[in-house]
């Protein structure tokens, strides 16, 4: 049996019953004029508007239209780039850049550690941003490969920073003492960039989803 078979099939099973899903699939797959053991991703399309009638009559039209989301990325090598933009300005969108950095990982079922760590690295950059430039971006992507993973982009024109090899060595004390700062938040990360002039400051750090 062909796994692109078998992907539809187990994907059939989590909305309808089993010998629903295998009735409505062989119908599909005898109207597409091919046999069960040669289907291949090339068919996803056509099967999944061969199956779109029989679906309507088990499921209702939000279910079908999360099943029909979920046909669509059968096959794809990766999920298509999820992004988000966010200009930090004031103190409030620091809130916002957390509360959306969660809900991107919860829309990709990230674990909630790794949602915790994601909020604390956006938060401690939106905050720099904040306290130490005019004001910057953040950007959040999502890449489905090689692995999964959430990249954060905080950019912004402020003053640089002007002592970062203390900071990354440990020798410098946090002011405030409010959050992880650079250093800790470089270690929740699995890649963590910092280029820093007097015409601003770029961090880039990514964590595992
Ligand atoms: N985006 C930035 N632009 C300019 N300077 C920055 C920026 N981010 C950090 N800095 C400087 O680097 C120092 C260290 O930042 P870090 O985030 O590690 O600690 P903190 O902000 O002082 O305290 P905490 O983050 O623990 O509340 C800051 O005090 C600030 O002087
Ligand atoms: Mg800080």
């Amino acid at each position: 049996m062909s796994s692109a078979y078998d992907q539809l099939l187990s994907l059939l099973r989590r909305y309808i019953s089993q010998i629903n899903a295998q009735n409505i699939l062989a119908r599909a797959i005898r109207e597409v004029g091919i046999e069960k053991h040669q289907v291949s991703e090339a068919h996803l399309g056509e099967l999944a508007s061969k199956l779109e009638p029989s679906l309507r009559l088990f499921l209702r039209p939000a279910a079908l239209a999360s099943l029909q989301s979920e046909l669509g990325s059968i096959g794809r090598p990766s999920a298509p780039l999820e992004s988000i933009s966010l200009a930090i300005k004031q103190e409030a969108d620091i809130a916002t850049a957390r509360a959306q950095a969660r809900d991107m990982c919860e829309k990709l079922g990230a674990r909630r550690m790794t949602i915790q760590k994601l909020a604390t690295v956006v938060s401690e950059l939106a905050r720099n941003i904040y306290m130490y430039s005019h004001g910057g971006t953040l950007e959040i992507h999502h890449a489905a490969s090689p692995t999964s993973s959430l990249t954060v982009r905080a950019v912004d024109s402020g003053p640089g920073i002007t002592n970062l090899d203390d900071i990354m060595k440990g020798n410098y004390k946090s002011r405030t003492g409010l959050g992880a700062g650079i250093r800790g938040t470089k270690r929740l990360c699995e890649r963590f960039d910092i280029k820093t002039s007097p015409a601003g400051t770029t961090v880039e750090a990514e964590v595992a989803v």
